[in-house]
Protein backbone atom coordinates (compact mmCIF):
# COMPACT_ATOMS: atom_id res chain seq x y z
CA UNK A 1 0.00 0.00 0.00
CA UNK A 2 2.83 2.75 0.78
CA UNK A 3 4.88 1.46 -1.82
CA UNK A 4 2.13 2.25 -4.43
CA UNK A 5 1.36 5.18 -3.10
CA UNK A 6 5.40 5.71 -3.18
CA UNK A 7 5.77 5.19 -6.57
CA UNK A 8 2.25 7.16 -7.64
CA UNK A 9 3.95 10.44 -6.01
CA UNK A 10 7.35 9.58 -8.12
CA UNK A 11 5.47 8.93 -11.37
CA UNK A 12 3.87 12.58 -10.65
CA UNK A 13 6.67 14.15 -9.77
CA UNK A 14 8.53 12.58 -13.08
CA UNK A 15 5.94 13.62 -14.89
CA UNK A 16 6.23 16.91 -13.28
CA UNK A 17 9.22 18.12 -14.50
CA UNK A 18 9.24 16.10 -18.08
CA UNK A 19 6.14 18.57 -18.72
CA UNK A 20 7.74 22.00 -16.54
CA UNK A 21 11.17 21.27 -18.38
CA UNK A 22 12.09 22.17 -22.02
CA UNK A 23 14.91 21.91 -24.58
CA UNK A 24 16.17 24.85 -26.92
CA UNK A 25 15.28 24.46 -30.49
CA UNK A 26 17.70 25.93 -32.88
CA UNK A 27 16.07 29.13 -33.64
CA UNK A 28 14.84 30.29 -30.52
CA UNK A 29 16.80 32.88 -28.06
CA UNK A 30 19.45 31.11 -25.92
CA UNK A 31 17.40 29.07 -23.11
CA UNK A 32 18.56 29.44 -19.47
CA UNK A 33 16.30 27.30 -17.03
CA UNK A 34 18.66 27.52 -14.08
CA UNK A 35 19.41 24.26 -11.97
CA UNK A 36 16.08 24.18 -9.28
CA UNK A 37 13.42 22.22 -10.86
CA UNK A 38 10.25 24.73 -11.45
CA UNK A 39 11.50 27.70 -9.59
CA UNK A 40 14.39 27.84 -11.97
CA UNK A 41 16.15 31.52 -11.29
CA UNK A 42 13.25 32.88 -9.11
CA UNK A 43 15.60 33.12 -6.25
CA UNK A 44 18.22 35.14 -7.94
CA UNK A 45 15.68 37.45 -9.89
CA UNK A 46 13.26 38.60 -6.98
CA UNK A 47 16.45 38.88 -4.44
CA UNK A 48 18.57 41.40 -7.27
CA UNK A 49 16.83 41.31 -10.92
CA UNK A 50 19.37 43.69 -12.78
CA UNK A 51 22.03 41.53 -11.03
CA UNK A 52 20.67 38.59 -12.33
CA UNK A 53 19.58 39.89 -15.64
CA UNK A 54 23.26 41.83 -16.10
CA UNK A 55 25.06 38.59 -15.40
CA UNK A 56 22.64 36.59 -18.60
CA UNK A 57 23.35 39.69 -20.92
CA UNK A 58 26.96 38.83 -20.43
CA UNK A 59 26.58 35.04 -20.75
CA UNK A 60 24.15 34.57 -23.61
CA UNK A 61 23.73 38.27 -24.84
CA UNK A 62 20.77 40.79 -26.16
CA UNK A 63 18.13 37.80 -25.89
CA UNK A 64 17.79 34.82 -23.44
CA UNK A 65 14.89 32.82 -22.43
CA UNK A 66 15.03 32.38 -18.44
CA UNK A 67 12.93 30.44 -16.43
CA UNK A 68 11.08 31.99 -13.24
CA UNK A 69 8.56 30.43 -11.32
CA UNK A 70 7.61 28.09 -13.66
CA UNK A 71 7.04 30.75 -16.18
CA UNK A 72 8.90 31.15 -19.42
CA UNK A 73 10.45 34.70 -19.90
CA UNK A 74 12.03 35.95 -22.74
CA UNK A 75 13.76 39.00 -21.86
CA UNK A 76 15.17 41.52 -24.85
CA UNK A 77 17.81 43.92 -24.05
CA UNK A 78 18.73 45.72 -27.52
CA UNK A 79 16.85 48.94 -27.72
CA UNK A 80 17.53 48.80 -31.46
CA UNK A 81 14.93 45.72 -31.49
CA UNK A 82 12.40 47.50 -28.63
CA UNK A 83 9.93 48.97 -31.63
CA UNK A 84 9.75 45.07 -32.76
CA UNK A 85 7.89 44.07 -29.51
CA UNK A 86 6.16 47.46 -28.63
CA UNK A 87 4.60 47.67 -32.02
CA UNK A 88 3.31 44.25 -31.95
CA UNK A 89 -0.26 44.10 -30.67
CA UNK A 90 -1.06 40.74 -33.07
CA UNK A 91 0.87 38.45 -31.04
CA UNK A 92 1.77 40.22 -28.05
CA UNK A 93 -1.29 41.14 -25.52
CA UNK A 94 0.02 43.77 -22.84
CA UNK A 95 -1.81 42.62 -19.49
CA UNK A 96 -0.71 42.71 -16.14
CA UNK A 97 -3.97 41.39 -14.54
CA UNK A 98 -2.35 38.71 -12.71
CA UNK A 99 -0.19 41.49 -10.69
CA UNK A 100 -2.77 43.46 -9.87
CA UNK A 101 -5.33 41.00 -8.89
CA UNK A 102 -2.61 40.06 -6.17
CA UNK A 103 -1.39 42.89 -5.15
CA UNK A 104 -4.85 44.77 -5.13
CA UNK A 105 -7.33 41.65 -4.90
CA UNK A 106 -8.75 43.47 -7.72
CA UNK A 107 -10.41 41.50 -10.49
CA UNK A 108 -9.72 44.31 -13.17
CA UNK A 109 -10.90 42.40 -17.02
CA UNK A 110 -8.73 43.46 -19.29
CA UNK A 111 -11.44 45.92 -21.51
CA UNK A 112 -11.78 47.63 -17.88
CA UNK A 113 -8.26 48.27 -18.06
CA UNK A 114 -8.13 49.20 -21.71
CA UNK A 115 -11.03 51.81 -21.21
CA UNK A 116 -9.76 53.00 -17.96
CA UNK A 117 -6.12 53.79 -19.46
CA UNK A 118 -8.54 56.03 -22.09
CA UNK A 119 -10.27 58.03 -19.33
CA UNK A 120 -6.78 58.34 -17.45
CA UNK A 121 -5.35 60.03 -20.96
CA UNK A 122 -7.78 62.21 -21.30
CA UNK A 123 -7.77 63.55 -17.49
CA UNK A 124 -4.25 64.33 -17.52
CA UNK A 125 -3.83 66.32 -21.16
CA UNK A 126 -5.16 69.65 -22.50
CA UNK A 127 -7.18 71.97 -20.16
CA UNK A 128 -7.88 69.18 -17.33
CA UNK A 129 -3.43 68.90 -17.12
CA UNK A 130 -3.83 72.65 -16.73
CA UNK A 131 -5.85 72.59 -13.95
CA UNK A 132 -4.93 69.86 -12.33
CA UNK A 133 -1.19 71.43 -12.50
CA UNK A 134 -2.14 74.66 -11.03
CA UNK A 135 -4.47 73.24 -7.88
CA UNK A 136 -0.83 71.06 -7.58
CA UNK A 137 1.50 73.72 -7.71
CA UNK A 138 -0.72 75.62 -5.14
CA UNK A 139 -0.49 72.40 -3.03
CA UNK A 140 3.01 72.53 -2.93
CA UNK A 141 3.81 75.76 -2.42
CA UNK A 142 1.45 75.56 0.84
CA UNK A 143 2.87 72.40 2.08
CA UNK A 144 6.38 72.93 2.11
CA UNK A 145 5.87 76.67 4.07
CA UNK A 146 3.55 75.32 5.98
CA UNK A 147 3.69 75.53 9.92
CA UNK A 148 4.27 71.58 10.11
CA UNK A 149 6.88 71.65 8.17
CA UNK A 150 8.75 74.37 9.53
CA UNK A 151 8.10 74.07 13.55
CA UNK A 152 9.81 77.19 13.73
CA UNK A 153 11.72 80.12 11.66
CA UNK A 154 15.03 80.04 13.64
CA UNK A 155 15.87 76.66 14.24
CA UNK A 156 17.07 73.91 11.73
CA UNK A 157 14.56 70.79 11.50
CA UNK A 158 16.56 67.76 10.84
CA UNK A 159 14.53 64.88 9.05
CA UNK A 160 15.39 62.08 6.05
CA UNK A 161 15.17 63.02 2.61
CA UNK A 162 13.57 60.23 1.45
CA UNK A 163 10.28 60.93 3.72
CA UNK A 164 10.38 64.42 3.60
CA UNK A 165 10.17 64.24 -0.22
CA UNK A 166 7.61 61.19 -0.14
CA UNK A 167 5.56 62.71 2.41
CA UNK A 168 5.64 66.11 1.16
CA UNK A 169 4.41 65.07 -2.63
CA UNK A 170 2.85 62.42 -1.37
CA UNK A 171 0.32 64.45 0.64
CA UNK A 172 0.12 67.62 -2.55
CA UNK A 173 -0.93 64.58 -4.95
CA UNK A 174 -3.66 63.65 -2.89
CA UNK A 175 -5.05 66.85 -1.51
CA UNK A 176 -4.55 67.57 -6.12
CA UNK A 177 -6.60 64.43 -7.34
CA UNK A 178 -7.80 62.57 -4.05
CA UNK A 179 -9.25 64.33 -1.04
CA UNK A 180 -10.71 67.49 0.35
CA UNK A 181 -8.20 68.60 3.54
CA UNK A 182 -10.19 69.50 6.70
CA UNK A 183 -8.06 69.26 9.60
CA UNK A 184 -5.23 66.84 8.29
CA UNK A 185 -5.57 63.51 9.79
CA UNK A 186 -7.18 62.01 6.73
CA UNK A 187 -3.79 62.78 4.70
CA UNK A 188 -1.54 61.85 7.29
CA UNK A 189 -3.71 58.44 7.90
CA UNK A 190 -4.08 57.34 4.23
CA UNK A 191 0.20 58.53 3.89
CA UNK A 192 1.79 56.21 6.52
CA UNK A 193 -0.96 53.31 5.74
CA UNK A 194 0.11 53.72 2.07
CA UNK A 195 3.93 53.80 3.05
CA UNK A 196 3.12 50.10 4.88
CA UNK A 197 1.31 49.14 2.10
CA UNK A 198 3.92 50.27 -0.55
CA UNK A 199 7.09 48.92 1.42
CA UNK A 200 5.55 45.56 1.32
CA UNK A 201 4.39 45.59 -2.33
CA UNK A 202 7.71 44.17 -4.27
CA UNK A 203 7.14 40.97 -1.85
CA UNK A 204 3.38 40.72 -2.46
CA UNK A 205 3.59 41.16 -5.88
CA UNK A 206 6.26 37.67 -5.79
CA UNK A 207 4.12 36.43 -3.58
CA UNK A 208 7.36 36.38 -0.96
CA UNK A 209 5.43 37.72 2.45
CA UNK A 210 5.83 36.07 5.67
CA UNK A 211 2.77 35.11 7.63
CA UNK A 212 3.35 37.90 9.73
CA UNK A 213 3.74 40.84 6.55
CA UNK A 214 0.43 39.22 4.80
CA UNK A 215 -1.05 40.19 7.74
CA UNK A 216 0.63 43.81 7.67
CA UNK A 217 -0.26 43.99 4.29
CA UNK A 218 -3.69 43.10 4.09
CA UNK A 219 -4.12 45.41 7.14
CA UNK A 220 -2.93 48.33 5.45
CA UNK A 221 -4.73 47.22 2.58
CA UNK A 222 -7.45 47.16 3.97
CA UNK A 223 -7.52 50.18 5.94
CA UNK A 224 -6.36 52.21 2.95
CA UNK A 225 -9.79 50.43 0.72
CA UNK A 226 -12.19 52.19 4.12
CA UNK A 227 -10.02 55.61 3.94
CA UNK A 228 -10.37 56.08 0.69
CA UNK A 229 -14.25 55.20 -0.09
CA UNK A 230 -14.65 57.46 3.20
CA UNK A 231 -13.36 60.59 0.88
CA UNK A 232 -15.55 60.39 -2.22
CA UNK A 233 -18.52 59.36 0.03
CA UNK A 234 -18.16 62.42 2.44
CA UNK A 235 -17.59 65.02 -0.08
CA UNK A 236 -20.56 67.79 -0.24
CA UNK A 237 -22.62 66.66 -3.66
CA UNK A 238 -21.40 70.23 -5.30
CA UNK A 239 -17.75 69.38 -5.19
CA UNK A 240 -15.93 67.96 -8.71
CA UNK A 241 -12.76 66.46 -8.13
CA UNK A 242 -10.46 64.25 -10.26
CA UNK A 243 -10.92 61.63 -7.79
CA UNK A 244 -15.55 61.63 -7.76
CA UNK A 245 -15.27 62.11 -11.83
CA UNK A 246 -12.91 58.68 -11.78
CA UNK A 247 -15.40 57.27 -9.45
CA UNK A 248 -18.94 58.64 -11.39
CA UNK A 249 -16.67 56.62 -14.31
CA UNK A 250 -16.16 53.51 -12.78
CA UNK A 251 -19.53 53.62 -11.94
CA UNK A 252 -21.23 54.16 -15.03
CA UNK A 253 -18.68 51.15 -16.10
CA UNK A 254 -21.36 49.36 -13.94
CA UNK A 255 -18.72 48.28 -11.51
CA UNK A 256 -19.75 47.20 -8.18
CA UNK A 257 -18.89 49.22 -5.12
CA UNK A 258 -16.59 46.59 -3.54
CA UNK A 259 -14.62 46.97 -6.71
CA UNK A 260 -14.58 50.67 -6.85
CA UNK A 261 -12.64 50.58 -3.81
CA UNK A 262 -9.78 48.36 -4.70
CA UNK A 263 -9.92 50.53 -8.13
CA UNK A 264 -9.13 53.53 -6.13
CA UNK A 265 -6.27 52.20 -4.40
CA UNK A 266 -4.74 50.70 -7.74
CA UNK A 267 -4.90 54.49 -8.88
CA UNK A 268 -3.89 55.64 -5.82
CA UNK A 269 -0.70 54.11 -5.95
CA UNK A 270 -0.28 54.63 -9.76
CA UNK A 271 -0.71 58.19 -9.25
CA UNK A 272 1.13 58.49 -6.16
CA UNK A 273 4.27 55.82 -5.79
CA UNK A 274 7.00 57.59 -8.17
CA UNK A 275 7.18 61.38 -7.98
CA UNK A 276 8.28 61.27 -4.58
CA UNK A 277 11.51 58.79 -5.27
CA UNK A 278 12.16 60.73 -7.88
CA UNK A 279 12.20 64.44 -6.52
CA UNK A 280 14.43 62.24 -3.42
CA UNK A 281 16.80 60.99 -5.66
CA UNK A 282 17.00 64.46 -7.64
CA UNK A 283 17.61 66.69 -4.18
CA UNK A 284 19.80 64.18 -3.39
CA UNK A 285 22.32 64.27 -5.80
CA UNK A 286 21.93 67.71 -5.74
CA UNK A 287 23.05 67.87 -2.21
CA UNK A 288 26.14 66.14 -2.87
CA UNK A 289 27.30 67.18 -5.88
CA UNK A 290 27.56 71.41 -5.40
CA UNK A 291 28.65 71.97 -9.05
CA UNK A 292 25.50 70.37 -10.45
CA UNK A 293 23.61 72.73 -7.33
CA UNK A 294 25.41 75.48 -8.01
CA UNK A 295 24.39 75.15 -12.04
CA UNK A 296 20.75 74.90 -11.47
CA UNK A 297 20.64 77.48 -8.71
CA UNK A 298 22.18 80.01 -11.50
CA UNK A 299 19.54 78.72 -13.91
CA UNK A 300 16.46 79.19 -11.65
CA UNK A 301 18.39 82.85 -10.75
CA UNK A 302 18.36 83.66 -14.29
CA UNK A 303 15.11 82.99 -15.10
CA UNK A 304 12.76 83.86 -12.35
CA UNK A 305 14.52 86.37 -10.33
CA UNK A 306 11.02 86.30 -8.47
CA UNK A 307 11.42 83.32 -6.27
CA UNK A 308 6.99 83.67 -5.47
CA UNK A 309 6.53 83.08 -8.83
CA UNK A 310 5.74 79.07 -10.06
CA UNK A 311 7.44 77.69 -13.15
CA UNK A 312 5.49 77.02 -16.10
CA UNK A 313 5.60 75.87 -19.48
CA UNK A 314 6.91 79.36 -20.75
CA UNK A 315 10.48 79.12 -18.46
CA UNK A 316 12.96 76.81 -20.64
CA UNK A 317 15.48 74.99 -18.18
CA UNK A 318 17.73 72.86 -19.91
CA UNK A 319 20.19 72.38 -17.04
CA UNK A 320 17.21 71.49 -14.31
CA UNK A 321 15.65 69.28 -17.42
CA UNK A 322 19.26 67.90 -17.82
CA UNK A 323 19.43 66.67 -14.00
CA UNK A 324 15.93 65.28 -14.25
CA UNK A 325 16.63 63.15 -17.26
CA UNK A 326 19.63 62.14 -15.35
CA UNK A 327 17.88 61.26 -12.27
CA UNK A 328 15.16 58.95 -13.98
CA UNK A 329 18.63 57.47 -16.28
CA UNK A 330 19.84 56.36 -13.05
CA UNK A 331 16.41 55.47 -11.06
CA UNK A 332 13.45 54.23 -13.12
CA UNK A 333 13.63 50.67 -13.40
CA UNK A 334 10.21 49.23 -14.76
CA UNK A 335 9.73 46.15 -16.64
CA UNK A 336 7.98 46.03 -19.89
CA UNK A 337 6.42 43.12 -19.59
CA UNK A 338 3.87 41.39 -22.96
CA UNK A 339 2.29 37.73 -23.23
CA UNK A 340 3.04 35.67 -26.14
CA UNK A 341 -0.60 35.35 -27.26
CA UNK A 342 0.53 33.15 -30.37
CA UNK A 343 3.58 31.45 -31.93
CA UNK A 344 5.41 34.29 -33.54
CA UNK A 345 9.08 35.33 -34.96
CA UNK A 346 11.08 38.10 -33.57
CA UNK A 347 13.17 40.12 -35.94
CA UNK A 348 16.19 41.74 -34.15
CA UNK A 349 17.39 45.12 -35.50
CA UNK A 350 21.10 43.21 -36.45
CA UNK A 351 19.02 40.84 -38.60
CA UNK A 352 18.49 37.68 -36.88
CA UNK A 353 14.89 36.54 -36.11
CA UNK A 354 13.91 34.46 -32.92
CA UNK A 355 10.77 31.96 -32.63
CA UNK A 356 8.91 32.37 -29.52
CA UNK A 357 6.35 30.31 -27.97
CA UNK A 358 2.59 31.08 -27.69
CA UNK A 359 2.27 31.21 -23.48
CA UNK A 360 5.36 32.77 -22.70
CA UNK A 361 6.45 35.99 -22.05
CA UNK A 362 8.54 38.89 -23.17
CA UNK A 363 10.07 41.30 -21.16
CA UNK A 364 12.19 44.72 -21.59
CA UNK A 365 14.52 46.08 -19.41
CA UNK A 366 15.39 49.26 -19.93
CA UNK A 367 17.10 49.93 -17.09
CA UNK A 368 20.17 47.68 -18.20
CA UNK A 369 20.31 48.64 -21.32
CA UNK A 370 19.61 51.66 -23.09
CA UNK A 371 19.95 53.31 -19.11
CA UNK A 372 22.97 51.94 -17.92
CA UNK A 373 24.82 50.32 -20.84
CA UNK A 374 28.39 51.81 -20.75
CA UNK A 375 27.63 51.93 -25.01
CA UNK A 376 25.42 54.28 -25.24
CA UNK A 377 26.12 56.41 -21.61
CA UNK A 378 29.81 56.42 -20.79
CA UNK A 379 30.03 56.04 -16.94
CA UNK A 380 26.91 54.84 -16.48
CA UNK A 381 26.50 54.31 -12.83
CA UNK A 382 27.74 58.21 -12.25
CA UNK A 383 25.32 60.91 -11.73
CA UNK A 384 26.51 63.63 -14.55
CA UNK A 385 23.97 66.81 -14.09
CA UNK A 386 24.89 67.52 -17.52
CA UNK A 387 24.84 64.08 -19.53
CA UNK A 388 21.51 65.40 -21.41
CA UNK A 389 23.18 68.56 -22.61
CA UNK A 390 24.70 69.83 -25.57
CA UNK A 391 27.42 72.26 -25.31
CA UNK A 392 25.95 75.26 -26.49
CA UNK A 393 22.90 74.61 -23.22
CA UNK A 394 20.51 72.88 -25.31
CA UNK A 395 18.60 69.53 -24.96
CA UNK A 396 20.99 66.67 -25.81
CA UNK A 397 18.85 63.79 -27.73
CA UNK A 398 21.73 62.52 -30.06
CA UNK A 399 22.94 59.15 -28.12
CA UNK A 400 24.38 56.40 -30.44
CA UNK A 401 25.19 52.29 -29.86
CA UNK A 402 27.38 50.81 -32.27
CA UNK A 403 27.04 54.23 -34.46
CA UNK A 404 23.29 54.16 -35.09
CA UNK A 405 21.81 56.74 -33.52
CA UNK A 406 19.21 55.45 -31.12
CA UNK A 407 15.04 56.39 -30.75
CA UNK A 408 15.44 54.99 -27.22
CA UNK A 409 18.25 56.34 -25.10
CA UNK A 410 16.20 56.54 -21.77
CA UNK A 411 12.87 55.06 -21.34
CA UNK A 412 11.84 55.83 -17.48
CA UNK A 413 8.22 56.64 -18.90
CA UNK A 414 7.86 53.18 -20.72
CA UNK A 415 6.60 53.23 -24.17
CA UNK A 416 4.31 51.92 -26.28
CA UNK A 417 0.97 50.35 -24.84
CA UNK A 418 2.18 51.03 -21.05
CA UNK A 419 3.35 54.75 -21.61
CA UNK A 420 3.01 56.30 -18.17
CA UNK A 421 -0.20 59.19 -19.21
CA UNK A 422 0.78 61.27 -16.14
CA UNK A 423 4.19 62.19 -17.60
CA UNK A 424 3.68 66.09 -17.54
CA UNK A 425 1.92 66.15 -14.73
CA UNK A 426 4.65 64.28 -12.93
CA UNK A 427 7.52 66.62 -14.76
CA UNK A 428 5.35 69.64 -13.81
CA UNK A 429 5.24 68.09 -10.00
CA UNK A 430 9.29 67.24 -9.18
CA UNK A 431 9.97 70.31 -10.70
CA UNK A 432 7.84 72.57 -8.91
CA UNK A 433 8.68 70.61 -5.46
CA UNK A 434 12.76 70.87 -6.03
CA UNK A 435 12.18 74.38 -7.03
CA UNK A 436 10.00 75.59 -3.92
CA UNK A 437 12.21 73.71 -1.67
CA UNK A 438 15.31 75.16 -2.83
CA UNK A 439 13.94 79.23 -3.19
CA UNK A 440 12.04 78.55 0.44
CA UNK A 441 14.35 76.44 2.28
CA UNK A 442 18.03 76.64 3.42
CA UNK A 443 18.89 72.68 3.04
CA UNK A 444 22.14 70.88 3.53
CA UNK A 445 23.36 67.40 4.27
CA UNK A 446 23.61 66.78 8.55
CA UNK A 447 27.38 65.08 7.50
CA UNK A 448 28.90 67.16 4.47
CA UNK A 449 30.56 63.79 3.87
CA UNK A 450 27.73 61.54 3.11
CA UNK A 451 26.81 59.93 0.03
CA UNK A 452 23.50 58.46 -1.50
CA UNK A 453 22.29 55.56 -0.12
CA UNK A 454 22.41 52.04 -2.12
CA UNK A 455 19.32 50.92 -4.03
CA UNK A 456 17.04 48.70 -2.76
CA UNK A 457 17.46 45.99 -5.07
CA UNK A 458 14.02 44.03 -4.47
CA UNK A 459 12.41 47.04 -6.12
CA UNK A 460 13.64 46.45 -9.81
CA UNK A 461 10.43 46.27 -12.16
CA UNK A 462 8.14 48.36 -9.92
CA UNK A 463 8.87 52.10 -11.20
CA UNK A 464 11.26 54.30 -9.67
CA UNK A 465 13.90 52.51 -7.15
CA UNK A 466 13.76 53.36 -3.73
CA UNK A 467 16.73 54.01 -1.39
CA UNK A 468 17.92 50.94 1.32
CA UNK A 469 18.40 53.58 4.14
CA UNK A 470 17.85 57.41 4.46
CA UNK A 471 19.86 60.49 3.78
CA UNK A 472 20.12 62.81 6.88
CA UNK A 473 19.05 66.26 5.92
CA UNK A 474 18.60 69.34 8.20
CA UNK A 475 16.90 72.44 6.60
CA UNK A 476 15.28 75.83 8.06
CA UNK A 477 13.41 78.93 6.18
CA UNK A 478 15.62 80.92 3.65
CA UNK A 479 16.73 84.15 5.55
C1 LIG B 1 8.74 60.01 -11.77
C2 LIG B 1 7.47 59.82 -11.84
C3 LIG B 1 6.80 58.75 -12.67
C4 LIG B 1 7.34 57.76 -13.43
C5 LIG B 1 8.82 57.44 -13.64
C6 LIG B 1 6.24 57.02 -14.01
C7 LIG B 1 6.37 55.92 -14.84
C8 LIG B 1 5.31 55.16 -15.27
C9 LIG B 1 5.43 53.94 -16.03
C10 LIG B 1 6.74 53.32 -16.47
C11 LIG B 1 4.19 53.45 -16.25
C12 LIG B 1 3.82 52.16 -16.97
C13 LIG B 1 3.67 51.07 -15.91
C14 LIG B 1 3.32 49.73 -16.48
O1 LIG B 1 2.50 49.67 -17.35
O2 LIG B 1 3.84 48.72 -15.99
C15 LIG B 1 3.26 54.38 -15.65
C16 LIG B 1 1.90 54.24 -15.68
C17 LIG B 1 1.04 55.20 -15.23
N1 LIG B 1 1.36 56.40 -14.66
FE1 LIG B 1 3.22 57.04 -14.24
N2 LIG B 1 5.06 57.58 -13.59
C18 LIG B 1 5.35 58.64 -12.78
C19 LIG B 1 4.47 59.47 -12.14
C20 LIG B 1 3.13 59.48 -12.39
C21 LIG B 1 2.22 60.46 -11.85
C22 LIG B 1 2.58 61.61 -10.92
C23 LIG B 1 0.99 60.13 -12.34
C24 LIG B 1 -0.33 60.79 -12.13
C25 LIG B 1 -0.63 61.64 -11.23
C26 LIG B 1 1.13 58.95 -13.15
C27 LIG B 1 0.09 58.30 -13.77
C28 LIG B 1 0.20 57.08 -14.38
C29 LIG B 1 -0.93 56.27 -14.77
C30 LIG B 1 -2.40 56.63 -14.59
C31 LIG B 1 -0.41 55.08 -15.30
C32 LIG B 1 -1.19 53.86 -15.72
C33 LIG B 1 -1.41 53.74 -17.13
C34 LIG B 1 -2.12 52.40 -17.38
O3 LIG B 1 -3.15 52.14 -16.79
O4 LIG B 1 -1.59 51.64 -18.15
N3 LIG B 1 2.44 58.59 -13.17
N4 LIG B 1 3.97 55.40 -15.06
Amino acid sequence: MILTALVTVLCFIILFFIYTTRTRSKDEPPLDSGFIPWLGHALDFSRDAAKFLARMKKKHGDIFTVRIAGHYITVLLDPKSYDAVLQDCDSLDYSNQKVVQRVFDLNWPNKNQVDGRLWMKQHFQGQNLVHLCTLMNKNIQALVRSPDTIHNTTNWEKDGLFDFCYRLLFKAGYLTLFGLEQNGTTVNEVYKEFRTFDGLLAKTARSTLSLVEKRTACSARQHLWNLLSLSYHSRPAVSSSWQQEYHQYLQEMGLDKETQRRAMLLQLWVTQCNAGPAAFWLLGWLLTHPKAMQSVRAEIERIMPNSAECLNNTHKTPVFDSVLNETLRLTAAIFINREVKKDMVLDMADGKAYRLRRGDRVCLFPYLSPQMDPSIHKEPEKFKYDRFLNTNGTEKSDFLKDTNKLKYYTLPWGAGANICVGQHFAINAIKQFVFVVLTSLDMELCDPNSSMPPLDPSRYGFGMLQPDGELPIRYRTKK
